[in-house]
């Protein structure tokens, strides 16, 4: 794991307050967030959102992305809030779509099966108890192993596993897939899905993690010698940069391991992750879509960023003693990211627009969903809110 040289958080002024933000506030943003998601019930049953938005309205598709999860995740978040069997009906409806996926292998050459099986059927079996949305979501964490290199100790993120552009490339994104695996070891009994799931986050923790605690998007192994080969970017603005999502990714993921393994020393990890990420946000606590970029720039900043930041940095907290100084500074730095989101960001004054956070970027290297609505962004963005304001057990 690489060196813990924690960077000390700069903007204390702020971070050893919490916001000034009433239960009411919190109360009304969910409520938001509940009228998108009636508003969009009918046209997304059968069919999901697409990844990002158009001019901020959702296209329909099919179960065919790396997203569908995040909005049958709302569902059950909403159903959880509220009660109301229109959600959990709905979510229903839809653990068909998986469990075709899963079992006729559609787009299931990606890591991100754990994306879309802890948030759908995962969480079915974990709030109704349904057998077989657990029988699926095993499918799935089966069809996650065979990504998995045991040499090299990585789950390959994209692609054929023989594909030499992407054979053995681990994606720091991948830290919230490996709930999935740790899931299927508990209810199996077999250990070999946690063993993997540990694995990986040893190399990611290892070789993702720089030593100032800003990350690679991506690290290329060596499937046959298991050794470290290079690092690279996707969706970041260079190599050597810092793509803002896939840091938080790593504030969220770490302590999602730790959960699952106990390992103290991912906690450490994620403080000196979280810090390097504090430490280059804008005034307004919102991160451009890499983090090379600050206060001044014209680029664009990613909504979603700050919505999985917050879900991280609640994480983290919960985990830290009582005695620790910095739980508070973490979990204050989540409100006021939230309450930025909330008061900045959301389409309320944007009525043709069929999602919650507006100003996301999916991919700007490639030219796509840039300055968007995202439906992870969505997705995260509610789960902070549910996190703050109920004692939320995780689908992750
Ligand atoms: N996991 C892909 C992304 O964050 O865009």
């Amino acid at each position: 794991m690489s060196n813990v040289n924690l960077e000390p958080i700069r903007n204390l002024a702020l971070f050893n307050q919490p916001p000034e933000w009433e239960q009411a506030d919190v109360k009304a943003a969910i409520q938001f967030v509940l009228n998108q998601i009636d508003r969009n019930l009918d046209r997304f049953t059968e069919q999901f959102p697409d990844a990002s938005s158009t001019g901020n309205v959702y296209p329909a598709i099919g179960n065919i992305e790396w997203t569908s999860g995040f909005w049958t995740g709302m569902l059950w978040l909403a159903y959880e809030v509220t009660g109301d069997e229109k959600y959990r009906l709905t979510a229903e409806v839809q653990l068909a779509s998986y469990r075709e996926r899963a079992e006729q292998r559609l787009y299931t050459d990606t890591h991100d099966l754990g994306f879309l099986y802890s948030l759908s059927c995962v969480a079915a079996y974990k709030l109704t108890g349904n057998e077989e949305a657990k029988r699926v979501a095993l499918l799935a964490a089966d069809l996650l192993m065979e990504r998995y290199f045991e040499k090299a100790g990585i789950v390959q993120a994209w692609g054929a596993l023989d594909d030499p552009e992407q054979q053995g490339r681990m994606i720091i994104d991948c830290n919230l897939n490996l709930p999935l695996l740790y899931w299927a070891s508990e209810v199996s009994g077999d250990s070999k899905y946690a063993a993997a799931a540990g694995a990986h986050i040893k190399q990611a923790a290892q070789y993702i993690v720089r030593d100032d605690g800003s990350t690679y998007h991506t690290f290329y192994m060596d499937v046959t010698t298991g050794k470290p080969k290079h690092g690279s970017t996707h969706q970041g603005y260079a190599d050597d940069s810092c793509w803002a999502r896939g840091q938080a990714w790593g504030i969220y993921g770490f302590p999602l391991s730790y959960i699952y393994t106990g390992d103290e020393a991912l906690l450490e990890l994620t403080k000196k992750v979280s810090n390097y990420y504090l430490n280059r946000l804008p005034d307004d606590l919102v991160a451009y879509w890499d983090l090379i970029f600050q206060d001044g720039t014209e680029q664009e900043r990613d909504t979603s960023t700050g919505a999985v930041a917050a879900c991280g940095l609640l994480e983290l907290a919960k985990h830290l003693p009582v005695l620790d100084p910095s739980k508070r500074i973490y979990e204050n730095a989540a409100l006021h990211t939230l309450k930025s989101l909330s008061e900045r960001y959301t389409s309320a004054d944007t009525p043709e627009s069929n999602g919650i956070l507006l100003h996301g970027v999916y991919n700007k290297p490639r030219g796509m969903g840039i300055d968007e609505c995202n439906i992870w962004g969505d997705y995260y963005y509610f789960e902070a809110l549910v996190r703050i304001s109920a004692n939320w057990k995780l689908y992750w």
